[in-house]
């Protein structure tokens, strides 16, 4: 039997926005369901922007609940576990690693003041240790950040040294939201190689979130993509993003701009995706791709696409749906 780590089922979360007379829904998240296996793995979220990645991160990590559904961590709901034990299991690395630190205290007192409050290291003469240990970890050493404030580092620095913070509490999954995005092309692959070390040598479950297919095709292991708010597809990786299953996918694949591309060609791809905008008054359950796919039939205007497997993918379309076998 399958042994899973987490699991989204029918998770959704909207947003109440406006005043009184225009208030609206934004519907964040719709019947989201994933699961994640408990060994050690890249698991890729893409999506574009406001496809509803962060909330799905925030949820994970609790900062907000759903409106409906449930997420499973261990088999345990997420919502009774105590903050301090969540805190200890997943841990969040942002995209901008400016954020994450205090800019008016030197990157060395900060990290004791986390030893202090996470109970890390009960003494403070076992400080040293453990900061050396994470420091390590990330590739960096104390000379690196000795009397240093957060200005006084590079942003690949910076960024090593929030996951070097979230590694103090020995975590099981890091949330990663576009933690390459902010960074130079050059430093983004020893980045992700840093995440593929951690889950290999710490045995560490990556949540990984990015709009950037190029970068997931280069270090997930399982991949979940989402198109407004529904997760459309979600298996194996090399399946996803070598043969792609979803129209949308399909399209998101093709539309990955090339080196070789003119500015013109480059232009018209990031057209593809705007086009992809949901109308207004269309029901959330839908099909959120019915006015763009070129595959539309009847029934995608009228009923929420089935979810089929074909050989271990997950897809949730019309077109792999077989009447014999039922269940949506
Ligand atoms: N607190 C909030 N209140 C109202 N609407 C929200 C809130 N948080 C998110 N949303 C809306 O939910 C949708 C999904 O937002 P989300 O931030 O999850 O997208 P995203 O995929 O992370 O986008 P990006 O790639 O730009 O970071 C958007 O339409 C956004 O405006
Ligand atoms: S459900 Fe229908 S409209 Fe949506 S992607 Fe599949 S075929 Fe296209
Ligand atoms: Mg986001």
């Amino acid at each position: 039997m399958k042994n899973v780590l987490l699991r989204f089922e029918k998770v959704h979360k909207s947003f109440r926005v406006g005043h009184f007379f225009s208030r609206n829904v934004i519907h964040a998240v719709c019947d989201a369901n994933f699961e994640i296996e408990d060994r050690p793995a890249v698991f890729t979220l893409v999506g574009e922007s406001g496809s509803g990645k962060t909330t799905i991160a925030n949820l994970l990590l609790r900062t907000i609940n759903p409106t409906s559904g449930t997420i499973w961590l261990m088999n345990k709901n997420i919502k009774d576990f105590r903050k301090a034990d969540l805190i200890k299991l997943i841990q969040p690395i942002f995209q901008d690693p400016f954020e994450t630190f205090n800019p008016l205290k030197k990157v060395e007192a900060y990290f004791h003041l986390m030893l202090r409050k996470t109970s890390v290291s009960k003494r403070k003469t076992n400080d040293y240790y453990v900061l050396e240990r994470v420091l390590n970890e990330v590739g960096l050493a104390i000379e690196d950040i000795k009397g240093r404030y957060p200005h006084e580092l590079s942003g690949g620095q910076l960024q090593r040294l929030s996951i070097a913070r979230s590694l103090l509490v020995n975590p099981k999954i890091l949330v990663a939201d576009e933690p390459v995005s902010m960074l130079d092309a050059s430093l983004r692959i020893s980045m992700l190689n840093l995440f593929r070390k951690l889950r290999d040598e710490k045995v560490l479950h990556i949540f990984y979130i990015t709009h950037d297919l190029a970068t997931a095709y280069y270090i997930s292991d399982h991949i979940a993509v989402i198109l407004k708010g529904n997760i459309v597809e979600t298996g194996p990786a090399d399946k996803v993003l070598i043969c792609p299953l979803h129209p949308y996918t399909q399209l998101l694949k093709e539309s990955v701009p090339k080196i070789t591309e003119d500015k013109k060609q480059r232009t018209h791809k990031r057209e593809i995706w705007k086009n992809t905008e949901s109308v207004p008054g269309h029901s959330e359950y839908l099909c959120k791709f019915v006015y763009r796919c070129p595959h539309r039939r009847d029934v995608c205007e009228k009923e929420a696409p089935p979810k089929c497997t074909v050989d271990g993918v997950i897809v949730r379309c019309w077109l792999y749906h077989n009447p014999s076998e039922g269940g949506v």
